[in-house]
């Protein structure tokens, strides 16, 4: 990760190397935090962030969840984030906002401590840097909406995604996909996950995966492009089965998927309808699309 000058913390943009927390800060030991991921792009206009408000609505939706008070409101945090690029003057990257319980007491009840916001942003590729990838069902199940809020992006939730990772670190995989509680494909550890049949889009239901806003935006893209889509259960043997499969996330954007289990999924080649939409995802965050969807927030110079 390269530095960049600036972190927005608490309100004030502070240097990033001082953008230091105390190391009996509570959500460090229990990881009682929320965050998100969002990209920003480079635009004839200028850099633009890719559906802000509606990642900064999800965080307070976490933050909801795990009963943290975030002491700004949307519109602050939307603000701070376009001034942050045009601080650090970079045209295109990735923007991590977090809230965390911060340092005053340990013990599990967060009650009274201090809630901490930062915002930081650098320069970030490609998120799975392969043209396709391969990979493996995960030994681990998805996290379920039994043992937590599974739809919040809640900082511990990701001790999941992380065991997954691991998990296919050193193997010829290059991914991890999570099976939900009941035996069904959930998602990846930070990705939206879809097969294409007979040129019907599907993708699992809500319930046990995080709704991602890359995944409702590829939906979208999908249905204008006269695409049946559906939410739909995918048991392995469904998707191993299927013309086309594929990933959706905010750093991942749009990735092939070529096999699963090491199955090889309809010719081993990117399928038609993933590559239309990987290139019209492409077009929309960069602004080439003409839509109306107001997903993109420019930064002022
Ligand atoms: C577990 C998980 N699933 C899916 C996604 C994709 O969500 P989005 O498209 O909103 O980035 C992410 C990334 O945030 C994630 O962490």
């Amino acid at each position: 990760m390269e530095p960049t000058e600036k972190i927005w913390f608490n309100g004030k943009f502070v240097n990033w190397q001082d953008a230091t927390v105390h190391s009996l800060t509570h959500s460090l030991h229990y990881g009682g935090g929320v965050f998100e991921g969002i990209r920003f792009y480079n635009t004839e206009r200028g850099p633009a962030v890719f559906r802000l408000r509606d990642h900064i609505k999800r965080l307070a939706y976490s933050a909801e969840a795990l009963q943290v008070e975030i002491p700004y409101s949307i519109d602050d945090l939307c603000r701070a984030t376009t001034e942050l690029i045009a601080v650090n003057q970079i045209s295109e990257g990735y923007i991590r906002p977090l809230v965390f319980f911060g340092y005053g007491r340990l013990g599990l009840n967060p009650q009274d401590l201090p809630v901490e916001t930062l915002i930081a942003c650098w320069a970030w590729g490609r998120y799975l840097p392969y043209e396709m990838v391969d990979v493996k069902v995960s030994k681990y199940r998805r996290i379920s909406p039994d043992t937590t809020v599974a739809d919040a992006k809640i900082c511990g939730n990701y001790v999941n995604s992380i065991l997954a990772v691991l998990e296919v670190r050193g193997t010829s995989y290059h991914e991890a996909l999570f099976l939900d509680a009941s035996g069904n494909i959930a998602e990846g550890p930070g990705e939206n996950f879809f097969i294409v049949e007979n040129r019907t889009v599907v993708t699992p239901p809500e319930g046990a995966i995080l709704p991602g806003i890359t995944r409702d935006t590829v939906m979208e893209l999908a249905r204008g492009e006269g695409l049946k889509v559906m939410e739909e259960k995918i048991p392995v043997e469904r998707a191993q089965a299927a013309d086309e499969c594929f990933f959706t996330g905010t750093a991942a954007e749009v990735v092939p998927i070529r096999s699963i289990d090491d199955k090889t999924i309809g010719d081993g080649k990117p399928g038609e309808i993933t590559r239309m939409l990987q290139v019209e995802y492409k077009k929309l965050v960069t602004g080439k699309l003409d839509s109306e969807s107001n997903y993109l927030s420019y930064v002022k110079k």
